[in-house]
């Protein structure tokens, strides 16, 4: 077995564990005779697996009884509808535009209904003073990683107005304070599971106020009264993602996926900081993502080279974002300190011959 070193932005790596673990209970899962892939969402084995899985994200984030841990396909994209469809009844979204997602997510609610920007800044978050909320505004909307930019918030907005955060790209690698939230999202494939689930964990008292016209599929009302079972859920991604919540407390939970992923982005922005501009990083420091480090070679020529390179000594998905260019590492959960030392020595040593 040759695994690479891989900083893939998303699908991201999952931990070796968890794979073996699935390698080696996929063709009988628990003496049932039968695979995960090919069991009824219905049978008493599957919800067994669907129960642990709300149970664990309930125990790793503090989720009280307040609120509902959803199970949605569709993927980020698909909440960017949702959470107007399903908000709209309370007034004007109002977002903080930063990066390639959160102004994605603007668009499609314009599209729906009332919106509007209550920031829009580049290379960094909006300060909490620069947060200048609308007229009869419903909820207050922000992206919590802007995954292509590198940027993230290390501060919770704060506004009268119901709060929503896109947390696909930072999900369970800190502790939230969930109950400050009326909904948070996260697409798992990044760090959380394989793609095709996406979590929404929501207030339970916000929800049926959805206009009539809105498909069943797109009210969360329709996951909560039928345990994210009204069609057919995505039960491989789960069954993944069990594990990895499994994993998860194993390993010492969501404080120690944050103490990991200090230490790990500091080695790479310490190697950035101190390459006297061989590397660039254009994000204000206290908005630095600890997710996805993004940088640029000064010498723009290099980067071929830069990428074969690192290919050489392993180290895999290493590209930035086509609309940005230059280079992105993505830290999530499963990527080890070990790697992320590798590719911080890859780094000095390629500096060096140059
Ligand atoms: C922060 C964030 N939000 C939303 C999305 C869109 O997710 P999806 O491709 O699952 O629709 C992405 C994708 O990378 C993302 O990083």
């Amino acid at each position: 077995m040759n695994r690479v070193l891989n900083f893939a932005p998303g699908p991201s790596p999952l931990p070796l564990e968890v794979l073996l673990e699935v390698q080696k209970e996929l063709p009988d899962w628990n003496g049932t005779g039968i695979s995960v892939l090919e069991m009824s969402h219905r049978s008493k084995d599957f919800m067994g697996i669907y129960y642990e899985t709300v149970k664990n994200l309930r125990e790793l984030y503090g989720i009280s009884d307040e609120y509902e841990v959803l199970f949605v396909q569709g993927g980020g994209h698909m909440e960017f509808a949702m959470v107007p469809l399903n908000f709209n009844f309370y007034g004007t979204g109002n977002y903080l535009v930063n990066g390639v997602w959160s102004q994605k997510a603007f668009k499609e609610a314009v599209k729906l209904g009332s919106a509007a920007e209550a920031a829009r800044v580049v290379n960094r978050v909006p300060r909490q003073d620069e947060i200048a909320m609308s007229e009869e505004a419903g909820y207050l909307y922000y992206c919590s990683n802007e995954t292509v930019n590198g940027i993230q918030y290390h501060y919770v907005p704060q506004s009268e107005a119901i709060l929503v955060s896109d947390m696909s790209s930072d999900f369970l690698s800190k502790p939230v304070d969930i109950s400050k939230y009326g909904l948070i999202y996260a697409g798992a494939q990044k760090n959380f599971g394989p793609a095709g689930l996406t979590v929404v964990i929501v207030k339970k008292d916000l929800l049926g106020n959805c206009s009539p016209t809105t498909p069943s599929m797109l009210d969360y009302l329709t996951y909560a009264n039928s345990e994210s079972m009204y069609n057919t859920p995505p039960t491989f991604a789960i069954y993944v993602s069990c594990l990895v919540s499994r994993w998860l407390l194993d390993q010492g939970g969501v404080q120690e996926m944050q103490r990991r992923s200090v230490v790990k982005s500091s080695m790479l922005y310490d190697v950035i900081d101190g390459s006297a501009g061989f590397y660039t990083n254009k994000v204000e420091k206290d908005s630095r993502s600890l997710m996805n480090v993004v940088f640029n070679l000064a010498d723009e020529s290099l980067n071929d080279e830069f990428l074969a390179k690192a290919r050489e000594r392993n180290i895999v998905n290493i590209k930035g974002h086509r609309i940005v260019g230059g280079m992105r590492a993505s830290l999530y959960n499963a990527v080890t300190i070990e790697a992320t030392e590798k590719l911080a020595e890859f780094m000095k040593d390629f500096k060096a011959s140059h």
